[in-house]
């Protein structure tokens, strides 16, 4: 049956859960406290990039089934609050709970104790309990409960409404009002899991951990079989066929980067460090990482050895998205600046207002052309789809050296080679 819920925090998280909550039948408001948000998401100006987001968002609010607001007061309605708000890494590499604190604080003082709060929010394992205390310290006895989000940037929706499990940490009672709300999903096949607070905590680090932890794995295989004269590709095709690895996120790249990989793993770490507890997989998995930055500027150097002008494609972390945090694309191009290179970016969606790069000597492109002007090598450095076709014959007649660097393995190399480019890629030593 429907009910009213509450969504704080109007992000990659909070809008598309609000939005999918209200397509699968409930009664959504929308809170922020960026007033200028509010306003847009009331035009139906979709404020994310996100695949199918915009359509289901103004279906919603063509229906009347999701409203948007600043004002806690109206929430009053709603039985159960989710808490969407970013947890970002503190100096120590902890989460900073703060706005968490904050949302959890507004929320008791405007809705009655009946109302569930859920942390959607990426919190460190035994938040909710200290969460609990925080309110009943202050003298609210409101429950709060665990719902990790597993929706991956660009393809959020579809994870919303086919991902692979729903968890639900919290009492009984919690975790059949959390098993309520998402019952459409459930009765279609998606998995559900009731857990206590914590292992619910767990489970969301864990898997961001253990994701991290193979794309380091199959980056430095990449590294051996370039080293070694193997094929990667060949290589990422014969592990994925054990199912107990499974053949997805298996594809070598610049490193992993976003607002959860890099910030969930050094959380995690942290929080083994402040118990004691050994983490040497997953503090191996952070280090290869953040070395792989500078193992790609040497590389793209040993190519292009002196500084000059050369193309960035792609300054997205992943393709599918117009988010820039922690982009391994931004790390190596800031390195490359450093050296003295000027870089001429086109990102089909990405990184359009220079000043949000943080990087000095760029100009950014609004296609490939342009972006390769005068240009002594092309590099791919996001896997979208459109740098899979690129028209070499054309675009070579405006460059100074004619190279392709593909750090994505998504190139047509051999239509790249007659079109006479030098290529490069990774899990290859030589030009190919
Ligand atoms: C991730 C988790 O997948 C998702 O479940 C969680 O809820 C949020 O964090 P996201 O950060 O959006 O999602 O991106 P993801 O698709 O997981 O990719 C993370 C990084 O790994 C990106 O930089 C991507 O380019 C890189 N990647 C991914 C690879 O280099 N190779 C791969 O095979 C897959």
């Amino acid at each position: 049956m429907y009910m009213q819920l509450g969504f704080i925090g109007t992000g990659y998280v909070g809008l598309v859960t609000g939005v999918m909550c209200a397509h699968i039948g409930h009664q959504v408001v929308c809170l922020d406290k960026d007033g200028r948000k509010i306003e847009k998401l009331k035009m139906g100006d979709c404020i994310i990039y996100e695949n199918n987001l915009a359509e289901y968002m103004n279906q919603q609010i063509t229906k009347g089934n999701i409203v948007f607001s600043s004002d806690y007061q109206d929430l009053q309605a709603c039985d159960v609050v989710f808490i969407c708000v970013g947890t970002p890494s503190d100096e120590n590499g902890g989460a900073d709970l703060g706005f968490v604190k904050e949302a959890l604080l507004q929320c008791a003082q405007h809705l009655p104790d009946s109302c569930l709060f859920v942390i959607k929010s990426t919190v460190p394992p035994t938040s909710c309990q200290n969460f609990q205390k925080f309110l009943q310290d202050k003298g609210f006895s409101h429950k709060i409960a665990s719902n990790p989000e597993f929706l991956r940037e660009g393809s959020a929706v579809d994870d919303f409404l086919n991902g692979a499990r729903i968890v639900a940490g919290g009492d009984l009672h919690s975790i059949n009002i959390i098993r309520n709300i998402y019952n459409p999903l459930i009765d279609r096949g998606v998995e559900f899991l009731g857990v206590d607070t914590t292992t619910s905590e767990m489970i969301k680090y864990s898997s961001n951990s253990f994701l991290a932890i193979k794309l380091s794995f199959i980056n430095e295989m990449c590294d051996l079989c370039e080293e070694l004269g193997a094929d990667i590709s060949l290589l990422a095709k014969g592990l994925g066929l054990d199912k107990r690895i499974g053949s997805l996120f298996l594809n070598p790249g610049p490193g992993y980067g976003g607002s959860c990989f890099p910030k969930d793993t050094k959380a995690l770490s942290h929080i083994a460090k402040i118990h004691n507890i050994a983490s040497h997989v997953l503090d191996a998995a952070i280090d290869s990482n953040l070395a792989r930055y500078k193992l790609m500027r040497n590389k793209i150097r040993n190519i292009i050895k002196t500084p000059c002008i050369i193309t960035a494609l792609g300054v997205a972390f992943k393709a599918g998205t117009d988010d820039i945090r922690e982009s391994p694309a931004l790390k190596i191009l800031q390195l490359l600046a450093d050296d003295g290179y000027f870089i001429q970016i086109y990102d089909p969606v990405a990184g359009k207002d220079p000043a949000n790069l943080g990087i000095s000597r760029v100009k950014i492109c609004d296609n490939i052309e342009n972006a390769s002007k005068d240009s002594n090598g092309l590099i791919i450095l996001t896997e979208w789809q459109e740098f899979s076709g690129i028209e070499y014959e054309e675009i070579g007649k405006f460059m100074s050296q004619k190279r392709l660097i593909d750090l994505r393995l998504i190139a047509d190399h051999s239509r790249a080679k007659n079109a006479g480019f030098d290529v490069y890629r990774v899990g290859a030593k030589e030009k190919l």
